[in-house]
Order: structure tokens, then sequence, then C-alpha cells
């Protein structure tokens, strides 16, 4: 069982797949994460984020031990991510372990922008998820403040919609929703009822399959 979650900056495709794959028993993969790290490293080493060799080297080498540093969640890392993943080469370096991984047992929750789309077009369940850019910039403020940093709301918002259109006008891999995915709009909905409302389209997926 793979399901894929697809959805734009901060619309809350991570926490729904965190608790999906909770719900289920089955292991997640925050896509995101694995193009921040490739974003960090290269701000690090000072390079720029066009160099598509330097960009590629460091996409085949990149170590899942270090997704977890609390660095790759900041703003100016997803906007970096958002530079290195329109390259081509470097997409194409990272998608052996993305699909590795959902291939595995008992079952996989993915989210990114392109799961549903090119890592996964078999996935058995595909949600999109959306939400009012204004909301997403709102609890992505609030998130950075509980973090202690200092984010205004109106340049949260002006990043998030820089980031949407360059994720969604990229040659490769843009995100776009699967024509199969269904779409979830959590604008008005808090997390138990976005995770309810995924819930209940997994489970009818399931039961549509049981009656084939
Ligand atoms: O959490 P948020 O939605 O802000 O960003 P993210 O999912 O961590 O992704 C950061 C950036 O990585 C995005 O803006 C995309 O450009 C890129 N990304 C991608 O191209 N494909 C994916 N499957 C996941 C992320
Ligand atoms: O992974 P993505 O960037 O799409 O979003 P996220 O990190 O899962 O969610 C962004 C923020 O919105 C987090 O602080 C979530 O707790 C919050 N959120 C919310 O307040 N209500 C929802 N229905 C979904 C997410």
């Amino acid at each position: 069982m793979i399901i894929a979650i697809d959805g734009p900056a901060a619309s809350g495709k991570g926490t729904l797949g965190k608790r999906l794959a909770h719900h289920y028993g089955y292991r997640h993969l925050d896509t995101g994460v694995i193009y921040r790290a490739v974003a960090k490293a290269l701000l690090d080493a000072g390079a720029e984020l066009t160099d598509e060799a330097q960009a590629v080297a460091v996409a085949m080498e990149l170590d899942p031990e270090k997704f977890g540093d609390p660095v790759l969640k900041t703003q100016r890392v997803g906007e970096a991510a958002s530079v290195v993943s329109a390259i081509p080469r470097v997409r194409e370096a990272l998608v052996d372990f993305q699909r590795h991984f959902a291939a595995g047992p008992p079952g996989a929750v993915l989210d990114g922008r392109d799961i549903g789309t090119v890592i996964c077009p078999d996935a058995d369940v595909k949600i999109f998820v959306v939400a009012d850019p204004k909301v997403r910039a709102r609890r992505r403020t609030l998130e950075a403040k509980a973090r202690g940093e200092d984010a205004d709301e109106a340049r949260v918002l002006a990043d998030i919609l820089a980031r949407d259109e360059r994720d969604q006008n990229r040659a490769t891999a843009p995100l776009k929703a699967a024509a199969d995915a269904y779409l979830l709009d959590n604008s008005h909905l808090d997390i138990e009822s976005g995770v309810r409302a995924a819930i209940d389209i997994v489970e009818a997926v399931r039961a549509g399959r049981q009656r084939v």
C-alpha cells in the first residue's frame, strides 16, 4: 500500500503524511527534506545553487541520518530547495531512493510535489492537499515564532507564493495534482479534521477496491 500526498508549501502535507502513516502503521517520508538537505549542503559549501555538477554530486551522497537537522526546516533552506529542485539531474539522482522507500513493507506514505505524478504514479491512494495561501502563511508564521524565529507574516506569504510559482512552472516534475488524485482543501479544517477527511478517502478507495 502506497499513499501519495502532494501539495504546495505549508499546505499541511507533512503533518498529514506523518499522521496517516501512524494511523496505518506505515513508514513515512517527507520528500521535501531530501531537496532541503541538498540545498543546505550547497549553502554550507558556499556553492551556487545552480551549480548542476556540484548539486548532483551532493544529491548522490546524501546521508538520510541527517534528515532530522532542524536547520532544514527554515524558510531560507526551503527557498534554496525550490531552486535546486528545478534541476532535472538532481531530481533524477533522487528517484531511486524515494521509490525504494515507497516499495518496502508494510506500506508507505510519501509527501512532496511529484509523488503521485512521477515518483509513484501507481500509488494506491493519491491526495492533493491545498489551503488558502493566507492560511498557509499564518500557519508557517506561527510555527516560526514557536521556534523563536522572528517571522513577518507578509514576508512569509510572499515567500510561499514565490515558491509555489517556481514549483508549478518548472519544466521537470512541476507541482500539480495527478489526474486520479483526491483534492483535500484544509483551509478551514484543523489537523484532526484534516486527518479524518484523509482517512475517509483512503477507506473509500479500499472499500471500492473490495467491491471489484
Ligand atoms: O514544507 P514545504 O511545503 O514548505 O516545503 P518542502 O515540502 O519541504 O519542499 C521544499 C522544496 O523542495 C519545494 O519548494 C520544492 O521545490 C522541492 N520539492 C520538490 O521539488 N519535490 C518534492 N517531492 C518535494 C519538495
Ligand atoms: O508539509 P507542509 O509544508 O505542507 O505543511 P506542514 O509542515 O505539515 O504544516 C504547516 C503548518 O500548518 C504546521 O504548523 C501544521 O501544524 C499546521 N497545520 C494546521 O494548522 N492545520 C492543518 N489542517 C494542517 C496543518
